[in-house]
């Protein structure tokens, strides 16, 4: 159950900003989506970041899904307690706004869809302390720097990304969708998610090959833990077929992997690297895992952000998903270095 964080003035204003910046006027009406699970802190303060911009303000709360036969879910962005509610997601749909503060979100729900195709908008705030969604707040230079690096990474038809550890992948990208966000909704923009600062693609089928080396200091964020010893994992074919290390890291993913029986969740999900300057590597050590979701890590500015699990333009479907922000990686688009030893050239700071 996540701790009742304070309702302080300062975060009932960086809601308000967000929502500002998310073009929400007043007299909007703004359905604030939760589900009983939902962290109230985000409730609240969702509430009245919205009312203080002046907008209509309604509540649905769904019932959080009972925990289906298998190992623990995280990190899908694809909440079970809207599984049912395609129906009621289509009907919000006529509201200006659906403002999602479910645990896991709408983000890769079918849910959404039917939303979307009733002509509604999603503004998703991931679950986290409001301390983080405070440090990562969006602006538009932030905008500015993320649809550069989207526009040249979908241009772009090779990814090489290299580290002192041994990662060696290589990534056809020509066909993959890319991704991306500031963490606000631009007025063309049918879905948000805040915290973002991120660019990043689905790879398509058969495009994805090398090795994969997690360093220490690197992040499991479906654990929440920093990687302690290395994991090699090697990727042919788009999937891992070994993952390899002796240590805790090495073990425990290859037994949650195990437990899922399930080949799709093997395969690659996405890569991109991270743009946000208010995101910081140490932040998953000054938190309980229940006050965090991850958001913060998967942005951080130098990132490079591999991940594991569903990829919907690969054919591919699984709830097993994991991100893996890693350090001091070089990565190239083509002939453009975008990081050098983990940090941002100056083409795409
Ligand atoms: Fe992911």
């Amino acid at each position: 159950m996540a701790l009742e964080e304070p309702l302080d003035e300062k975060w009932i204003a960086c809601f308000h900003d967000s929502f500002r910046l998310s073009g929400v006027k007043q007299g909007d009406l703004v359905i604030v989506l939760s589900e009983t699970a939902s962290r109230p802190s985000l409730i609240h303060l969702a509430e009245l970041g919205l009312a203080r911009a002046g907008a209509r303000v309604a509540q649905v709360k769904l019932q959080s899904a009972r925990q289906p036969a298998g190992p623990a879910i995280r990190s899908t962005g694809n909440t079970e307690a809207a599984q049912d509610y395609s129906d009621l997601l289509a009907m919000l749909g006529g509201a200006d706004l659906v403002v999602d503060v479910t645990v896991e979100g709408i983000l890769h729900s079918p849910a959404r869809q039917a939303l979307l195709e009733a002509g509604g908008r999603v503004y998703m705030i991931s679950n986290e302390h409001p301390e983080v969604l405070e440090r990562c707040r969006p602006s538009t230079a932030l905008a500015e720097r993320v649809a550069r690096s989207m526009q040249r990474l979908g241009a772009a038809k090779e990814m090489r990304v290299i580290s002192p550890a041994g990662t060696d992948l290589t990534v056809d990208l020509r066909g993959a969708p890319v991704r991306g966000g500031a963490g606000f909704l631009a007025p063309e923009q049918p879905v948000a998610y805040w915290p973002a600062g991120l660019a990043l693609c689905f790879p398509k089928a058969g495009t994805v090959r090398g090795t994969v080396v997690l360093d220490v200091g690197d992040v499991n964020l479906t654990f929440k833990r920093y990687i302690e010893s290395r994991v090699r994992m090697t990727i042919e074919d788009d999937r891992v077929t070994e993952v390899a290390g002796d240590g805790l890291d090495a073990v425990s993913l290859r037994s949650y992997l195990a437990s899922w029986q399930d080949p799709d969740a093997y395969t690659v999900s996405h890569v991109g690297w991270g743009l946000n300057p208010g995101a910081y590597w140490d932040s998953l050590h000054l938190y309980d895992k229940n006050e965090v979701n991850g958001t913060e890590l998967r942005a951080i500015e130098g990132n490079f952000l591999f991940s594991t699990g569903a990829n919907e333009f690969a054919g591919r479907f699984t709830k097993c998903h994991f991100d893996f922000p890693m350090r001091n990686c070089d990565l190239w688009i083509d002939d453009m270095q975008v990081l050098r030893e983990g940090a941002l050239t100056p083409a795409f700071a």
